[in-house]
């Protein structure tokens, strides 16, 4: 079989169309620098290695919390539950940075980091390595901590909708 190569347009919009299809865990990404506590919704998050204990978070170049993680190693990941939609919404614009955390949602990390009370999990991790590529930053956290909820469900985002998993038939 012969593979064409698309243009460069064609490949950014199939790719796009794939990646809108490609259902992704929603999380709340949380860092803490200066005394200031800053979150943003965060999909692209998957795990590295079990040895050591890692995961990764790609954050745009652009971002607030891509300036933070630079600037001092440890971040939280919570994942949302179904019923944390609301959430996912405030803190990935929809509220300013300052009034996005309820102090009765959130509890403080030893390291330092809010961590979401109620979230479906949640993996506290320090920065070992930050790799830059195209409008994206690498960040690979080395886990220090990690909790999950055996009752919640997880929220999920597909075809720019939120949903929910279920057992395959
Ligand atoms: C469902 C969802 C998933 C997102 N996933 C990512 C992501 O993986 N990486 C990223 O850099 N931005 C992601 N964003 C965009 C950021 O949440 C958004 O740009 C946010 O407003 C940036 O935070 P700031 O306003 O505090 O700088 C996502 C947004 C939504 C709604």
């Amino acid at each position: 079989m012969t593979l064409t190569v698309a243009p460069n347009e064609t490949v950014e919009t199939n790719f796009r169309a794939m990646m809108r299809k490609f259902p992704a865990t929603v999380t709340v990404v949380t860092g803490r620098n200066d005394g200031v506590d800053h979150g943003m919704t965060v999909t692209a998050v998957t795990s590295v290695s079990m040895d050591p204990p890692s995961l990764v978070v790609c954050l745009n170049n652009r971002t607030y919390l891509h300036e933070m993680l630079l600037e001092q190693p440890n971040f939280a990941v919570n994942v949302l539950t179904q019923k944390q939609r609301p959430l996912s919404d405030a803190f990935s614009g929809k509220v300013a940075p300052e009034d996005r955390f309820r102090p009765d949602e959130w509890e403080r990390h030893s390291s330092g980091v809010v961590m979401l009370a109620g979230a479906h999990a949640r993996v506290v991790c320090r920065r070992v390595a930050a790799v830059p590529y195209g409008t994206h930053t690498l960040f690979i956290g080395q886990v220090i901590d990690a909790f999950v909820d055996d009752v919640t469900r997880p929220l999920l985002y597909e075809d720019a909708r939120y949903c929910v998993s279920q057992p395959a038939a």
